[in-house]
């Protein structure tokens, strides 16, 4: 039986690291606000010859470095982002360029935050009924969040704008076959769901686009809404993946969640019966960076040892459309 493996992980940050105290010298607002309400603590911001692309592709080499493969090994790379460097094309067909994954078709996906999870489900489908030929013999799929919030933030809006920062996750995922008989611990992406709620549009959007106004346009939210969706929406699609998976909360090694906010985190954890300790909270240093957020906090966690090869993991994700996904793997 053929599962997803997770053989890499990596993540890059822009340079420059902006603190509550430093914004607030501009905007409104103070540390002690945003502490409060989010639990962020400092983002990082891109600066010049930064893009979501650049950003991608750092993050693909670090995880393809920790996967021991090379780029040449890929055969697809789907990238989730909300903010590609252009309309078209893809963001990752310019990764595809950046690092040399000559044997890979690329593509991006768009569902905001949830984005590395539908990216998640789409590349475990695509390997286990491949679109495109093994690329030296293997296949391996490169799934990537990666963002730049800042650029479609109001920076007068002192509600959002302190709300997000920069930056993206990558991970190689293989298939590999397994007897029927060792499926219980065999690593891999075990079960995933993915919703959408297309009514809410007007919670959480951005006020430009290339069909509509032909602009950019900025994030608009109406937060303490999508605060209410997202608990709700995220226990809901966790009893999910768990009920098909035939685990319960307690058999969880780890969860790492989107990183919006740290009272989003602690509710929902609060409602399945999480202990704090299992979930892996990022959100003070990165603040809320929409697709890249679970793969970066993933890598962190990673790099650091508390995940460790073997564990059950959950990743999770709410963000605007609505949509909203969970993924159960082992590592
Ligand atoms: N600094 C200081 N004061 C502020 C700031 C700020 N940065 N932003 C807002 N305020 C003020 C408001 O003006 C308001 O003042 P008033 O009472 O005098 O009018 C007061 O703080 C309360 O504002 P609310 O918006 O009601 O604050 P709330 O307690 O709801 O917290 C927050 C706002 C943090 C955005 C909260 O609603 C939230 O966490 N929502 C979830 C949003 C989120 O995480 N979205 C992302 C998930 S989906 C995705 O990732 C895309």
């Amino acid at each position: 039986i053929r599962r997803s493996c997770l053989i890499g992980t990596g993540s890059a940050l822009p340079a420059r690291r902006v603190s509550n105290a430093e914004l607030a010298e501009t905007i409104d607002t103070s540390d002690e606000w945003i502490q409060e309400r989010t639990g962020i603590g400092a983002r990082h911001l891109a600066g010049e010859g930064e893009t979501t692309a650049t950003l991608a592709a750092d993050a693909a080499k670090k995880a393809i470095e920790a996967a021991g493969i090379t780029a040449a090994d890929i055969s697809v790379i789907v990238l989730a982002t909300a903010t590609p460097d252009q309309t078209f094309p893809s963001s990752a067909s310019k990764v595809q360029d950046l690092i040399g994954a000559k044997n890979a078709f690329a593509f991006d996906v768009a569902a905001v935050c949830s984005g590395f999870l539908y990216a998640m489900a789409t590349a475990d489908a695509l390997l286990k009924t491949p679109a495109g030929a093994p690329a030296n013999g293997r296949q391996c799929a490169l799934v990537i969040g990666s963002e730049t919030f800042s650029r479609i933030l109001d920076w007068e809006d002192r509600g959002t704008c302190v709300l997000f920062g920069d930056g993206a996750g990558a991970v190689i995922l293989e298939a590999r076959d397994f007897p029927a008989g060792e499926m219980a611990a065999a690593p891999g992406v075990i079960a995933s769901r993915l919703h959408t709620d297309g009514a809410h549009n007007e919670l959480l959007y951005v006020d430009g686009g290339p069909s509509t106004t032909g602009t950019v346009g900025k994030l608009r939210m109406k937060g303490r809404e999508v605060f209410r969706h997202a608990v709700t929406n995220l226990a809901d699609v966790l009893r999910e993946v768990m009920e098909e998976a035939g685990i319960a909360a307690d058999q969880l090694d780890w969860v790492v969640p989107h990183q919006a906010n740290a009272r989003i985190l602690d509710a929902t954890a609060k409602k399945l019966g999480l202990p704090a300790e299992k979930v892996v909270k990022t959100v003070g240093e990165h603040a809320n960076t929409s697709a890249a957020s679970v793969p970066l906090a993933l890598d962190v966690a990673v790099r650091d040892g508390r995940i460790q090869p073997g564990q059950l993991v959950m990743l999770e994700a709410m963000g605007g459309g609505f949509t909203w996904g969970a993924c159960l793997l082992r590592l």
